[in-house]
């Protein structure tokens, strides 16, 4: 008889954006002369930017040619020439000196932040934020590192951190000790950036603890206070006790195209039963090699094409216009009353709901009287509920028209 994971049993709802989208396609079946417009889920509008294309092109006819055909990517971790890209922008520019092997390309950060938990024993304590984005704590619930769930969506065994406006969204340390800590910042979905000093006291409490930081950095891109720090690596001490998740799809455009990786430095500590110092960086190497055969060459040439003098500028004009964006959305909603945070160094607005209604139903609300979709805080957390996210990406002239329908409402 083959039974299943039970593990999977445990998860309370379905996957926060399917069922946004299984909700919105029940109103537009039911509506189908609904205009909506689309602040959910963050996926990006505007095309790649054409240097971006232009070097896809032409790994495209590469491929047509036997002599620079290329087959699969050597250990699957990405080519040099994108790891050496991204280790000298990303990086060195910000005073962080990395090797290329700390560096491991991917199809994107979901999956990196999801599978990299596995590298690590099912007696670790998780730590997460709340709110939090979702893949976190369900791939700890599938592997089976958590207790059933309670009530208000949360599970046994994981240590909620509270993010709410009166901590700036950025979590204390908690009072009890935990070994897998997740941090994402910029945040999604509250649109939160730790400070050079917050981070150096997550860095100095997992160096004491022995813990390891899972740092989300998927939105850095979108920082513009020179002030913020881009990357965990900007705090001293944190290639000892953090790995970096960096994405491309909102800073590029790559949510349909897919790419992102992961750094793993080498001086990264986690230990073996008998307190011995294991090597983070093999194992996340052996975990890929047998599980991943790396990103396609024609992704590979277009991501590192983002490097290009080209594709840097073009790729900026798309974060200002998304940037532009969130300006002129937290601009509407604070004056339409609304208690407005994020959407400076992030691309997210994160707003409080009127009069605290669910957010669900906010949710229903504004579907059916504005035809605008944004996401539930709830669905993020518990401390999510009475809260409510708009994404900046879309198009300014949609962006503006949603702004205009909310006015009526
Ligand atoms: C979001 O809307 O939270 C993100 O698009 C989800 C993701 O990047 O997977």
């Amino acid at each position: 008889m083959i039974n299943v994971n039970e593990n999977y049993l445990k998860l309370q709802a379905g996957y926060l954006f399917p069922e946004i989208g299984r909700r919105v396609r029940a109103f537009a079946a039911a509506n189908p002369d609904a205009a909506i417009i689309k602040l959910g889920i963050g996926d990006v509008t505007e095309p790649l930017a054409p240097a971006v294309i232009e070097a896809m092109h032409n790994a495209v006819d590469e491929m047509s040619r036997a002599e620079s055909f290329r087959g699969y990517d050597g250990d699957g971790v990405g080519y040099e020439f994108l790891r050496n890209a991204i280790v000298e922008n990303d990086f060195r520019s910000r005073g962080v000196d990395l090797d290329i092997s700390e560096v491991f390309a991917s199809d994107g950060a979901k999956c990196d932040t999801g599978n990299f938990q596995e590298i690590f024993a099912l007696g670790n304590i998780v730590a997460v934020t709340d709110p939090v984005y979702p893949v976190y704590v369900d791939t700890n619930v599938m592997a089976g590192r958590t207790g059933v769930g309670v009530g208000s969506g949360g599970y046994e065994g994981i240590v909620y951190m509270p993010c709410t406006a009166e901590n700036g969204f950025v979590p204390d340390l908690p009072d009890q000790d935990v070994d897998m800590i997740y941090l994402c910042f910029p945040n999604n979905p509250t649109g939160a950036v730790a400070t050079k000093e917050q981070l150096k006291k997550w860095v100095d409490y997992a160096r004491r603890r022995k813990a390891i930081i899972l740092f989300d950095a998927a939105y850095e891109a979108f920082i513009s206070d020179a002030d913020l720090p881009h990357s965990i690596y900007e705090i001293e001490g944190a290639k000892e006790v953090a790995v970096e998740f960096r994405s491309f799809s909102k800073t590029a455009g790559f949510t349909g195209v897919r790419f992102g990786y992961t750094v793993v430095p080498k001086e990264l500590k986690a230990y073996n039963a008998d307190g011995s110092v294991a090597d983070v960086n093999a194992l996340w190497n052996r975990r890929q090699c047998t599980k991943f055969n790396g990103v396609s060459y024609i992704t590979q040439v277009g991501a590192a094409a983002v490097y290009s003098a080209d594709g840097k500028r073009q790729i900026q004009q798309t974060i200002d216009l998304y940037m532009s964006n969130a300006a002129a959305m937290r601009n509407s909603l604070e004056k339409l009353g609304y208690t407005v945070y994020g959407g400076i160094n992030a691309p997210y607005i994160w707003l409080r709901t009127p009069d605290g209604v669910d957010s669900w139903k906010f949710f229903d609300l504004l579907l059916e009287k504005a035809n605008v979709v944004g996401t539930p805080g709830a669905g993020f957390g518990a401390a999510g509920e009475g809260y409510f996210r708009l994404s900046a990406f879309n198009d300014p002239k949609k962006v503006a028209e949603a702004m205009d329908r909310l006015a009526k409402i």
